[in-house]
């Protein structure tokens, strides 16, 4: 049926394209019996562009406009306004449908052309044409991200008068596949003229050992990029260095396994140097750094540079006039304490020395770099207090300081903080409250202070937090009540995080106001009351549309910021959709609108007190991957629709009052750990060794009846497990008392957790328990 319907579609697509043909033809024959002969387009050139366009697959119709006589008009064409000649042709894709196909070389006849540039298109692997290098006046060619594959051309080599070269690999998604090849880089000496070169994640393996010399030949090269090119030698012996005018080098992520070579450090019109994952090793050469003084971003991040690094932020500290804005040497081992010399890069913007092995406190002289906008020493071992300068850093945006050993107060005074948006200082030892300037000052959108010793109320001056995405104070040791105003005052607050505090009450209703919510993780508090029947207006649990503030998310679990307790381990947070109200002393009953919170990831309401039966309609929660409702006081049956979850792979019904079968289709037979199950009332069937009594059900019974024999069955069991429980408890129990006292300790606690269970169980169902008595009595 629905193939026949797409065969109709693709029919009538056919019929309208064929249609469009005819009409094209019929304008260009119009236009020439009109003897309006084109003044701007040249007849050759124009029909060679119609052939490239015939050749190309344009899904979207991006070239419906090359129609008709003038293709000066057509998208993405320039003329020369003189000669009329077709000089430029740049369809980089912005907004469309990727272009692919094949590439004719009817586009040779394009004699005239300066500029090509197809980049962000989608050529699916077909090699980049030999023909391309016969474009004589060629000065710009752009092919990057378009998905080509194969060698490329040693024919580009001929395009002497090119300035841009960007072949830079990947496809239109920017995957970074190396799917383009080179044999060799000898053609490169040809483009003597070249500025730009980008050959990012192009496979250079077999050019490994003389790309220097190739691009050596390059006098007026200016930015050379070969990042991902899996290089792995960084030649230290160059004679003479040709390439003078180099601005930015970029030989990130390859496998240099090398030292950085003296020459590099020569090279004085240099601004941007990038070497980021590119196993770089420590020492840093002795040489003067002088030459480097023009330096505007240095980013050495994810390399093995060592200790002696350091020397490399002395070293360019000398200048006189120093430039650099962006110093970036994450993840490179340094040890020490931070050098004081930091504080003579005045210009300095960025500084990340995240994930290295610093010690000791801030260096005072960090207070002079006055234009700071984003500060990231986390995972370090930076101890002492955090410096209340760090207030008076006027343009401050971001400040993180987490997984180190600072202790004391936050400080009370920043002072002008108004860019501030992000504060991440988890994980360290601070304590003392939250200071009343964090939000009154500043227009925070991350306020991470997980993982500290912070006490005291969740302040009012977060009220003015309104445009916080993410709130994580979890681990401290707050306490007081979870304020109403977190609902209604955070309107786009994606991320709550207040587990492992002291927190106590009920959970505000006011939380399901927030439509951007997608982790709510209150566990481990003394909260009590009911879980609030509004939860299932909670949008963001039930849609599958991704926030607007996705790459905050990426950014967020990029930078190794929240954790949660997921599939029972502490993990990193991808996109993750979770409700955690675990280890609280919440009762009633799960609301019924749990159900609608249809892409939920991670349900967790273990460790309460929580009665009543499992939502019948638990089965239409089809993105539930982690389920545990262990140590509680539910009864009743488990759902059959849950059985129907199959996306479910981690569930805990243990501890409970549950009994009946244990569903045994999809999911259900994967789960075989009787520990997931035990300790309920009357569950039974494999994986427990409880084998179920099979009901006699000759007659036809209707809803109503049913259901009172469900609770007849529960009750049933009820009574053959309490024998069970009693009869395998006394033999298994005091049989082996007498041996290890760890176990009678755990046994006695047991008991004593049995007779809490059995009590509260007894109190809610009183009344429905002797009804029940009553009738099995009567029954009987
Ligand atoms: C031709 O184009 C150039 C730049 O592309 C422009 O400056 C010039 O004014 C144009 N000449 C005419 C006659 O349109
Ligand atoms: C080539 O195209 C890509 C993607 O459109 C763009 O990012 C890049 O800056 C272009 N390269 C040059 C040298 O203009
Ligand atoms: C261009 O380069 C290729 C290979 O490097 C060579 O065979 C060819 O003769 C050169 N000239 C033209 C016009 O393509
Ligand atoms: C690059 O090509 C070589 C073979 O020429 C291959 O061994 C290597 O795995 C490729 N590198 C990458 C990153 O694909
Ligand atoms: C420097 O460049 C010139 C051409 O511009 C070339 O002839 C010479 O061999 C190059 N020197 C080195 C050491 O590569
Ligand atoms: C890196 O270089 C060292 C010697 O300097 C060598 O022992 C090691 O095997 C190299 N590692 C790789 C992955 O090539
Ligand atoms: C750096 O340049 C100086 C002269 O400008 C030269 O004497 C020295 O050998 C060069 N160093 C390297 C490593 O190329
Ligand atoms: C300092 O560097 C800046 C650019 O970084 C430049 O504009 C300024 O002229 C330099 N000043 C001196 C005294 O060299
Ligand atoms: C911080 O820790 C240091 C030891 O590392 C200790 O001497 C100091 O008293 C602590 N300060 C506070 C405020 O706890
Ligand atoms: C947290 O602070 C309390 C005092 O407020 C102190 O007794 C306790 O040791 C601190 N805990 C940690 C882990 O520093
Ligand atoms: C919120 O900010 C306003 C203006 O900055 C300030 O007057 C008010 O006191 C703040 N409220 C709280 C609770 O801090
Ligand atoms: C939840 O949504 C329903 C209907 O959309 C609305 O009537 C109700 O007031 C909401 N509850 C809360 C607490 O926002």
């Amino acid at each position: 049926m629905a193939s026949r319907k797409i065969t109709l579609l693709l029919l009538i697509l056919f019929l309208l394209s064929l249609f469009f043909e005819l009409h094209v033809v019929e304008a260009t024959v119009i236009n020439s019996i009109d003897g309006g002969l084109n003044e701007g387009c040249i007849e050759v050139e124009r029909k060679a562009l119609l052939e490239f366009k015939h050749g190309l697959n344009d899904p979207s119709g991006w070239l419906s406009s090359w129609v008709g006589a003038d293709c000066c008009k057509w998208t993405g064409v320039d003329c020369n306004n003189r000669t009329g000649n077709v000089v430029k042709v740049d369809l980089r894709n912005r907004d469309f449908s990727p272009l692919g196909g094949e590439i004719s070389g009817s586009l040779l006849d394009l004699k005239h052309l300066t500029y090509l540039d197809l980049s962000l298109n989608d050529f699916q692997g077909i090699p980049i044409p030999n023909f391309l290098g016969s474009f004589e006046r060629l000065r710009y060619l752009n092919l990057s991200y378009a998905a080509f594959g194969g060698m490329i051309p040693p024919h580009l080599g001929n395009l002497s008068q090119l300035r841009y070269l960007d072949l830079h690999g990947g496809d239109y998604y920017n995957f970074p596949a190396p799917l383009v090849r080179v044999h060799n880089l000898n053609w490169l000496s040809g483009l003597s003229s070249l500025k730009y070169l980008d050959l990012g994640y192009v496979n250079l393996s077999k050019a490994t050992t003389n790309w220097m010399q190739a691009v050596n030949m390059l006098p007026f090269l200016s930015e050379l990029h070969f990042s991902g090119c899996d290089l792995s030698e960084f030649p230290h012996f160059v004679p003479f260095v040709n390439v003078t005018s180099l601005l930015v080098i970029d030989l990130s992520f390859n496998n240099f396994n090398t030292t950085l070579p003296g020459w590099l450090f020569n090279i004085s019109t240099l601004m941007d140097l990038y070497l980021i994952e590119a196993r770089i090793k420590g020492p840093i050469p002795h040489v003067s750094l002088r030459s480097l003084c023009n330096l505007v971003t240095l980013d050495l991040s994810y390399n093995n540079i060592g200790s002696e690094g350091i020397e490399l932020v002395n070293g360019l500290s000398i200048c006189s006039n120093n430039s650099l804005e962006g110093l970036y040497l994450g993840g490179n081992q340094f040890s020490g304490q931070l050098p004081d010399s930091l504080g003579h890069f005045k210009n300095l913007r960025s500084l990340y020395l995240r994930d290295n092995n610093f010690v000791g406190p801030f260096p005072n002289s960090i207070q002079h770099l006055t234009n700071l906008e984003s500060l990231d020493v986390s995972r370090n071992s930076i101890s002492g207090p955090i410096p209340t300068w760090i207030g008076n850093l006027l343009r401050m945006r971001q400040l993180k300081l987490s997984s180190n050993q600072m202790n004391g107060t936050i400080p009370m005074n920043w002072n002008d903080l108004q860019s501030l948006h992000t504060i991440d200082l988890s994980k360290n030892k601070l304590s003392g409250g939250i200071p009343s300037w964090m939000c009154s000052k500043s227009s925070l959108i991350w306020l991470i202070l997980g993982e500290n010793n912070l006490t005291g109320e969740l302040t009012p001056s977060l009220k003015n937090c309104t445009r916080l995405s993410s709130l994580d104070l979890g681990n401290n040791r707050f306490s007081g009540e979870i304020p109403k105003w977190i609902g209604e005052r955070m309107p786009s607050l994606e991320q709550l995080r207040l587990r492992g505090n002291m927190l106590t009450g009920d959970i505000p209703e006011q939380l399901c106001w927030l439509s951007d919510l997608h982790i709510l993780d209150l566990a481990v508090n003394n909260l009590s009351g009911s879980i609030p029947q509004c939860l299932g207006n909670l949008t963001a649990f039930s849609s599958v549309t991704l926030s607007d503030s996705w790459p905050y998310n990426i950014h967020y679990s990029h930078s190794k910021h929240m954790e949660l307790v997921v599939k029972g381990q502490e993990m990193e947070l991808p996109i993750v959709k979770l409700i955690d109200l675990s280890s609280n002393n919440i009762w009633g009953e799960i609301p019924i609108g749990i159900t609608d919170l249809l892409t939920l990831g991670t349900l967790n309401l273990s460790r309460n007190q929580l009665t009543g039966k499992i939502p019948q309609k638990i089965g239409a929660m089809q993105g539930l991957e982690t389920l545990d409702l262990s140590c509680n006081y539910l009864s009743g049956p488990i759902p059959p629709s849950m059985s129907s979850i199959t996306s479910l792979n981690h569930l805990n019904l243990s501890d409970n009052l549950l009994s009946g079968p244990i569903p045994i289709t999809n999911q259900f037979s994967t789960f075989n750990d009787p520990s997931i199950y035990e300790a309920n009332l009357g569950l039974c069937g494999l994986p427990l060794s409880t084998k179920c009594f099979t009901p006699n059900d000759d007659d036809h019974k209707d809803g109503q009846e049913e259901e009172e024999d469900e609770n007849e069955w529960d009750m049933s069991w009820f009574f053959i497990s309490m024998g069970l429980v009693f009869l395998v408890g006394f033999w298994v129990a005091c049989g082996s008392l007498g041996l290890k006292k760890s176990w009678r300790q755990a046994y006695f606690r047991f008991i004593n957790k049995t007779r809490e269970r059995l009590y509260v169980f007894t109190a809610v169902n009183l009344a429905r328990l002797e009804r029940r008595i009553e009738r099995i009595g009567v029954n009987g």
